[in-house]
């Protein structure tokens, strides 16, 4: 009788705890750790729990929170499970949460933050997709703006609603950083003091990037290179795909088809280009296999809670997964790049690091995609040991930070490319990104920009999607409306799934082929603005590629716009399929780069602030050619008849950046009478730009006119016009 009412007890409890309403939880501490950044920690907290994955370092607390402080989370526990949310009045714009689909406005959008390999963002979990950003970005009426991070990588979901943000994770509490400046602009350089920003990519990872799954063969590589040279239509990089390996096993070369990597590395660079491999997370079990063994040795992997190893299957079979939270992993993992590089790879692209675990054996409603939520990670260091429903999230960011250390060590004199699939914010410290395994649709191609500015505005300046769509055979009209934008993406590259039609430049007829060297030869003649926009991220954490409403945060038309964007804030480009776009008001003139891209109807329109000043470099077939032969500074006057602009350039792969060897020219222009007078009127940086400099010229747009001129940096150009 005793053990029943016992019973009786226990099953109410179990249904009172788990009817119980959230608990709210009191703010413990918070303050201002940087100008107009203050952090808010719940009681409670415990960072063994919730460790930061995001931030860059710790930050302490300098000030209180000033009583007008209008943005304050409140926390609460459900379950144990921790959430935050935020009541907001007025008319707010919302954006951000990283790597999503739908619109770039995201009032009324929700997302699930755990990392999935989603292909095509199936319907039914669209929302999630391989990255999580806890982070939004919010747009006052007057443009000043907010922004706040939720300082965890717990599995949790997203709801921006115009009146409340809730964030709600299936973890621990964790603290809240909100940010509240002057302008969107200045709140994302407030992200970027607390998250860090992009390193400076090589200049070559800028150009165009040509990959398919696969290129299978060495002869097949050779072949896809000689016919960019042959057709002259612009490349830097070829990928190779996971076809290059014995059987899948990372760190190996097939030897069929891949015999020689070192000499196709060595005659692809002797041809302009550099070269890209993937590295997949999963190490394929197998006791004959030196990666598997050595693995084993060092005691990597990712065991399950009874201790034995985890193994999930992905491209190989069974694999057994690096434990990245473990310092010692990182470690290993970096040693194995520096045989790897050895062989002449220029970059690296990691890949299914969600982890994505193929489980499609399992009923449907058991499959998960990665491994089981409860699985330990040992952590070491900083981190605490936790179960894959906190690390799940931070799985791609902890690989591509050990892939960039391995890729350093293995040569210290160059600055690495490493791309990836998986992410967490703050992760652009260590790799750039693409939007995954999108389809070869017209929605999937508009969704592009959209996806891409988002992950701008979520401190991610480095993305694109695959040019022509990844998945299903690509039409030539679809190919040639993509290229015609995805070329003023910030990375450009060209995919294909295994099984879909060709889908090179050229794969679509002649008339499309021309289509694609003109969009292309315009990235390539952009280069030296595209490189010195690279730059500002890498100081400041502003994006390359930017929303229209950034030209005027206060003007509401520009909210919701993402078909146009911007490239820095001199440069307007709109795909050829937006209809009506909003676009900023004020003097924006039509920009000419090569011969057909105004008649060419795929390309997009190209327009120059007025009062900019961008510079522009030759079309190249390749980075490797000089670049700077001559240097056009093309100018559009403001209407005082002033415009400035500036360039950045330096050796394009070294780190004698950072001690100061690059070169950072303002220019400015001034119209008086009929001549307009560009001169360098300030110059700073040791890199002695006259090497790589050689001829200056001017373009001036004035009403719809255009006039040339032609000088060098110390005199300066003067151009005369009508
Ligand atoms: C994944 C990647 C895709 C790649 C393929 C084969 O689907 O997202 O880009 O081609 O794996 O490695």
């Amino acid at each position: 009788m005793i053990r029943i009412n016992r019973l009786i007890f226990f099953v109410f409890l179990l249904l009172s705890c788990s009817t119980l309403d959230a608990q709210i939880v009191p703010i413990k501490a918070s303050g201002i750790v940087a100008r107009s950044i203050a952090v808010f920690t719940p009681a409670g907290f415990d960072r063994s729990e919730t460790p930061s994955l995001i931030l860059k370092h710790k930050f302490q607390i300098t000030a209180p929170v000033p009583k007008g402080w209008k943005l304050r989370p409140q926390f609460s526990l459900n379950d144990e499970k921790a959430s935050a949310v935020f009541d907001l009045k007025g008319e707010i714009s919302l954006y951000g949460g990283g790597e999503v689909t739908g619109p770039l406005l995201r009032n009324g959008q929700s997302i699930e933050l755990w990392n999935t390999d989603n292909g095509a963002y199936g319907t039914d979990n669209g929302k999630r997709l391989y990255q999580t950003h806890p982070w939004v970005l919010g747009v006052r009426k007057d443009g000043t703006a907010f922004g706040i991070i939720f300082d965890s990588s717990w599995k949790a979901v997203l709801i921006t609603n115009s009146d409340k943000i809730e964030y709600s994770s299936e973890g621990a509490l964790f603290k809240v950083y909100v940010i509240d400046r002057r302008s969107p602009q200045e709140v994302l350089k407030g992200l970027a003091e607390l998250t860090g920003t992009m390193e400076m990519p090589p200049l070559w990872a800028l150009g165009y990037h040509q990959c398919r799954f696969s290129y299978g063969s060495e002869e097949k590589v050779r072949s896809i290179a000689s016919t960019f040279r042959e057709k002259k239509i612009p490349c830097d990089a070829i990928w190779m795909d996971i076809d290059y390996m014995e059987g899948f096993r990372v760190f190996t070369f097939n030897k069929k088809n891949f015999p020689d990597p070192k000499t196709l590395n060595d005659d692809l660079h002797k041809q302009g280009f550099k070269t890209v491999y993937m590295i997949d997370p999963g190490v394929k079990v197998d006791s004959g296999y030196s990666v598997y063994r050595s693995g084993t040795a060092n005691d990597v992997w990712v065991k399950q809670p009874n201790g034995k190893e985890y193994h999930g299957k992905v491209w190989p079979g069974d694999c057994a997964f690096p434990d990245f939270t473990m310092p010692r992993t990182r470690n290993w993992w970096s040693g194995l790049y520096k045989n790897f590089m050895q062989t002449g790879i220029d970059g690296i692209w990691n890949d299914m690091n969600e982890p994505a675990v193929n489980d499609n054996e399992l009923p449907a409603d058991h499959r998960l995609g990665t491994m089981p939520y409860t699985t330990p990670h040992r952590g070491g260091g900083d981190l605490p040991a936790g179960p894959h429903l906190l690390y799940h999230n931070a799985y791609g960011r902890l690989m591509v930070e050990a892939s960039r250390e391995g890729i350093i060590a293995a040569d210290p004199e160059k600055r690495p490319f490493v791309l990836t699939r998986a992410n967490l914010l703050g992760g652009q410290r260590f790799a750039a990104t693409w939007t995954g395994d999108n389809l070869a649709d017209p929605r999937f191609m508009k969704l592009s920009v959209p996806m891409s500015l988002t992950l701008g505005l979520s401190g991610q300046p480095f993305s694109g999607p695959d040019i022509g769509g990844f998945l299903e055979n690509t039409s030539g009209e679809l190919w040639a409306q993509w290229i015609g934008f995805g070329t003023f993406l910030p990375f450009a590259r060209g995919h294909a799934c295994a099984g879909t039609n060709d889908k090179e430049p050229w794969a679509f007829g002649s008339a499309i082929e021309r289509t694609s060297r003109i969009a292309l030869e315009r990235r390539y003649r952009l280069l030296p603005y595209l490189y010195t926009l690279f730059y500002n991220s890498y100081k400041t954490g502003l994006p390359v590629m930017s929303p229209v409403f950034f030209d005027d945060p206060g003007d509401m038309r520009l909210r919701s716009e993402d078909q146009a964007f911007l490239l820095g804030n001199k440069l307007l480009v709109v795909p050829a399929y937006a209809k009506d776009p909003a676009l900023p008001k004020g003097v924006w003139e039509n920009l000419s780069l090569v011969e057909g891209d105004r008649s060419d109807a795929y390309q997009a329109k190209l327009f120059i602030k007025g009062g900019s000043i961008i510079p522009a470099g030759k079309v190249v077939q390749s980075t490797t050619e000089d670049l700077l032969a001559p240097l056009t500074l093309f100018v559009c006057l403001d209407a005082k008849g002033k415009a400035s602009g500036e360039l950045y350039w330096d050796a394009g792969q070294s780190w004698a950046y950072k001690k100061g060897d690059h070169s950072l020219l303002k220019f400015e222009a001034i119209k008086k009478g009929k001549t307009v007078k560009i001169i360098v009127s300030s110059r700073t940086g040791n890199y002695k730009i006259e090497k790589d400099l050689k001829a200056l010229q001017a373009v001036v747009i004035d009403k719809r006119m255009t006039y040339r001129g032609s000088g060098d940096l110390k005199n300066g150009i003067s151009v005369v016009t009508r």
